[in-house]
């Protein structure tokens, strides 16, 4: 697996980064198993990168992925663990409470107590902030930041789903740099592209980190606009595409972020072993400019201007 300096910290991670979200699926023991094969295959497969927020599955998934440490001794030192924090969900805590996003230190503090002991982990490599509160006083987070920092509780700080003015806002608050931004980029999300997020994460030194990136092809996109004939244009250039690489179709969703010269990390967020070992062929596949542009013009139904 080929290995990134994640932002300008000192840490070394896998490209590809591994998703934890549908890692405990229904929460029987059952899909809890199938989880934990899908661990040992990422880290078996090079995977040192291991994303987290204490939503996924109300933190049954950073539970499953402490479980994991424990049964491995020596385990956690070869690992880049990170989490997110930050979403509240409707009901909590009263029954009326609606969802909402929540950067009050406080609620932040809370949620990392919680996050280390379900990770099983004395330290979080890397927090995000999960998705920007339009309320947060992001004066108090940068406090947050430092108290955590001071504690040995957080090592690395970063954000998630933020706009490039929300991330220099808080970059302009603190010294310490924020390393990653993890946003959707897909065939059907391109916003990063054009919006100076990845402008941005070049400029500063951030690793960009892309969810859902095989959306479209996996699995509709959050949101989906794209019309069966969109999708079927898109599809017919994807195979296309993979037939010349010789690769399934999803590892050129794949090769089409990785081309971009920001460096994106995508998370690989499947539970099957053989998808999980099966994406890492991306890394080697020599994209070109030209097919990365023929995809462009498939997935925007136009040629470009
Ligand atoms: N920051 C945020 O706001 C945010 C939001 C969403 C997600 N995330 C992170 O991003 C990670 C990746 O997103 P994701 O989980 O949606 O990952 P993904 O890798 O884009 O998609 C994984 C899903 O697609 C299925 N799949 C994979 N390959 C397939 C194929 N060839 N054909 C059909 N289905 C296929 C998988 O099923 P199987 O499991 O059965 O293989 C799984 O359900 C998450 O795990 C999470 O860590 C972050």
């Amino acid at each position: 697996m080929k290995k990134i300096r994640l932002g300008r910290s000192g840490f070394e991670s896998s490209r590809l980064a591994y998703g934890c979200m549908r890692i405990a699926g229904d929460g029987s023991g059952e899909a809890r198993d199938r989880g934990k094969r899908a661990l040992r295959a990422a880290i078996d497969a090079g995977y040192t990168l291991f994303d987290h927020a204490d939503i996924y599955a109300s933190g049954e998934c950073e539970a499953l992925f402490g479980e994991l440490l424990a049964e491995s001794p020596g385990l956690r030192d070869q690992l880049v663990v990170l989490t997110k924090s930050g979403i509240r969900f409707a009901g909590d805590p009263d029954p009326t409470s609606p969802g909402r996003y929540d950067f009050s230190k406080d609620y932040l503090r809370t949620c990392v107590e919680g996050s280390l002991k379900r990770l099983n982990v004395e330290q979080i490599d890397v927090l995000l902030l999960h998705r920007p509160d339009y309320l947060a006083d992001f004066h108090a987070v940068v406090e947050l930041f430092d108290e955590l920092a001071d504690s040995g509780k957080v090592a690395h700080f970063g954000v998630s789903n933020f706009s490039p003015s929300q991330v220099s806002l808080l970059q302009s608050l603190t010294s310490r740099p924020l390393i990653v931004n993890q946003v959707e980029i897909n065939l059907h999300n391109t916003s990063a592209f054009s919006d100076g997020t990845l402008d941005q994460c070049i400029e500063r030194r951030m690793t960009p980190q892309a969810w859902c990136p095989i959306a479209v092809l996996a699995y509709p996109a959050w949101g989906n606009t794209f019309s069966a004939d969109d999708e079927a244009r898109i599809r017919a250039e994807v195979d296309r595409q993979a037939g010349i690489y010789g690769v399934d179709d999803w590892l050129v969703a794949l090769a089409w972020l990785l081309r971009h010269p920001a460096g994106i990390s995508p998370i690989v967020g499947s539970t099957t072993p053989g998808r999980i070992v099966a994406a890492v062929r991306a890394l080697d596949i020599d994209y070109s400019r030209e097919d990365w542009y023929r995809l462009l013009e498939a997935r925007n139904a136009a040629p470009v201007p």
